[in-house]
């Protein structure tokens, strides 16, 4: 198999305060997306860090009457600690106080200043002293900081500039000729955006005087560096910039920076251009997530609603928290914490579904088959369904990974989990042990288990303890699930040993006090406006979307309705009941076409009259210029069946 080197980047976190739920998402969507790679065999580097100088860090020390070199000591090992509280599997951690990252820093000034890239001036303007950012007077937002509306400082002083605008058509080519460099597109479109306005050069100094909390110049020691200027650089400096040349060749460029929408500017104007300076390649992607909303609210110390992910690992597990937060946001949109959405995720998939499948598949394989995972007999018409499902979810996994979509992902294991659960409710494993149907009870659970370690080989980068342990008590080997091997149907080695019942995701009850609080995904407190969904579609819940039951079921026979050119009256089986349904398809279908077709069925919908016919339900189709396609099912399949 073609291996391809991996480097993946978290932002360096300020080290002002303490990690909250919007570090902890990224550094472990990092640490998945490095597992996944890793398990592909590619050589793989993962690194993230503490952004540790500037005003921030500065300030926060000065309220804790510490200096900032203890503020920041202090703080680092709360990110380390929960890092392995996490199990984030980072090949390096920098600090941006380390001698390796500062050296660095110094000589790139001191390089981009011998050459003229870096020229000294008087700076007369705005400065946002949170942002740590200065901004002309057009710049503002009714006399505000444009990024955090907070009130702005009007400030004279000589300062250092780096030639930003001299690479700003270089940028907006580069931009334009590599799609893949800034993601998801909506971000792409927005940094193209901001370039429509003519680049200022970046000041990269800040006067002692002022704020001495910083890198200092190697050709002003009156100035320390701007902390932007000094973090970005962490991306080379932890690889061997200008100190292990072999080192940084092997893992320069970057495959992903990961950052939070908020850093896009700094990510795609002034980092890709401090490259082009320096002469380096840029990044291949730069991919700016969304960020984690409580409620709908944005999180803030102030609203004293901060999520802290110490407490949910606590509370609830390392792996039931990665998982949550993996397939919770859609990478590129906002998302929405509650704990209540967290434990109807976390009953609903972990505890219900994939729970139910393993306690059930062990329970009898240990009851039935003295412990040990019997060989399958030959197929009836169930297992090629169940199989079907377990392996699309297996072979979408790596499209969903390279197209950073773990969340779709992870929503075609649970998919394959249901049906998994499905096929024992219709095979019965209990019944056929009580008639004592030796050979298709065999059947059904070496299936079972079979499905069980492709299930568990997907999760395994999102929940590595517990799909370890599952795999354990499944007999199969230690480590590395082998992923080449999730996609092959039959790996399971009749006759292993299974290990004794366990139960991974005990169902979370509702505490009382816990006030059901509505999850919304779109929030009304933010500055910019969420990302919609893919086509601008608002988006709901999940348990929005259990409120509507789809089933499928069997057209018996059709006709037209008279004076109503654009209706089919139905006749359709759901499972024991017949149905009459008024259907707009008539200037799509025939009733002879649509006779003896499996569609599904919107069951639970109030019943209707549509032209004096009584309607009970409706049929989804697609539509595309005019023309409507029912929805079918995809093989064989008895009508009633639930469409999950
Ligand atoms: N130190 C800079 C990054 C320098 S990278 C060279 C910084 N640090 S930060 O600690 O303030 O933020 C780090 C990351 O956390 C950013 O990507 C930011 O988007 C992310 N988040 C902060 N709050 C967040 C949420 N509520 N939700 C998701 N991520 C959010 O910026």
């Amino acid at each position: 198999m073609k291996t391809q080197k991996f480097y993946v980047t978290t932002p360096i976190y300020y080290v002002n305060d303490r990690p909250h739920i919007g570090h902890s998402y990224t550094t472990v969507l990092a640490d998945v997306l490095a597992r996944y790679h890793r398990l592909l065999g590619d050589p793989t580097f993962f690194l993230t860090g503490t952004d540790e100088h500037g005003q921030k860090v500065q300030q926060a020390a000065q309220k804790a009457h510490i200096t900032p070199q203890e503020q920041a000591d202090q703080t680092v090992v709360r990110f380390q600690e929960l890092w392995r509280k996490l199990n984030i599997t980072h090949d390096d951690f920098i600090r941006t106080t380390e001698v390796r990252h500062t050296r660095v820093v110094q000589a790139i000034l001191q390089d981009l200043y011998d050459r003229g890239e870096i020229y000294s001036a008087e700076y007369d303007g705005w400065y946002c002293l949170t942002c740590e950012r200065f901004f002309t007077d057009k710049d503002l937002a009714d006399g505000t900081c444009p990024e955090c509306r907070r009130p702005v400082d009007k400030i004279r002083e000589a300062n250092y500039f780096f030639r930003m605008s001299r690479h700003q058509d270089w940028l907006i080519q580069y931009i334009q000729d590599h799609p893949q460099f800034i993601q998801p597109d909506s971000r792409r479109n927005e940094t193209l955006g901001f370039l429509r306005n003519k680049l200022n050069d970046l000041c990269i100094s800040r006067p002692k005087s002022r704020m001495a909390w910083g890198i200092e110049l190697p050709f002003d020691s009156a100035y320390v560096t701007y902390v932007w200027f000094d973090a970005l650089v962490n991306y080379i400096s932890a690889v061997g910039y200008r100190s292990n040349e072999t080192l940084f060749n092997k893992w320069w460029p970057a495959s992903y920076h990961l950052i939070g929408k908020d850093i896009l500017t700094t990510h795609t104007v002034y980092w890709p251009t401090m490259l082009q300076a320096m002469g380096l390649p840029q990044p291949e992607t730069v991919f700016a997530h969304g960020w984690w909303l409580v409620g709908d609210s944005k999180m803030s110390k102030s609203a004293g609603n901060v999520v802290n992910p110490m407490d949910m690992v606590d509370r609830f597990g390392v792996d039931a928290f990665r998982y949550f937060l993996m397939a919770e946001m859609v990478l590129g949109q906002d998302a929405s914490f509650t704990e209540d959405a967290f434990i109807r995720r976390y009953n609903a998939d972990l505890a219900n579904d994939l729970g139910n499948f393993l306690s059930r598949t062990l329970k009898m394989i240990s009851a039935n088959t003295g412990n040990r995972i019997p060989a399958s007999g030959p197929d009836g018409v169930d297992e090629p369904v169940l199989r079907a499902a377990v392996l699309s979810a297996a072979q979408a996994m790596p499209g969903a990974i390279s197209g950073m979509r773990l969340d779709l992902g992870l929503a075609n294991v649970a998919q394959a989990v249901r049906e998994a659960n499905r096929y024992l409710e219709k095979r019965q494993p209990w019944t056929l042990a009580k008639n004592k149907d030796l050979p298709a009870l065999s059947t059904v659970l070496y299936h079972a288990a079979e499905a069980l370690r492709i299930i568990s080989g997907l999760l395994y980068p999102v929940m590595p303890e517990k799909m370890a342990s599952l795999r354990r008590t499944l007999g199969l080997p230690e480590g590395d699930p082998g992923i080449s091997d999730l996609t092959v149907w039959g790996k399971t080695i009749a006759g292993t040993e299974v290990g004794p019942m366990q139960i991974l995701f005990p169902r979370i009850e509702k505490p009382e006090a816990s006030a059901d609080v509505p999850v919304k995904v779109a929030p009304t407190a933010l500055a910019t406006p969420p990302v919609a969904g893919p086509e601008g579609l608002a988006l709901i819940e999940y348990a929005d979307f259990q409120k509507v039951q789809l089933r499928s079921a069997k057209v018996l026979s059709a006709e037209r309705i008279e004076k109503a050119d654009k209706l089919l009256r139905l006749q359709i089986e759901v499972g024991t009941e017949t149905r009459q349904i008024v259907a707009g398809i008539a200037q799509s279908y025939t009733p002879e076409q649509v006779t003896g077709k499996t569609v599904i069925l919107v069951a639970n919908l109030k019943p209707a009259k549509i032209r004096g016919v009584d309607s009970q339900g409706m049929l989804l189709a697609a539509s595309s210029g005019g023309q409507l396609r029912l929805v079918t099912v995809d093989g064989d399949l008895p009508s009633g069946a639930v469409v999950k």
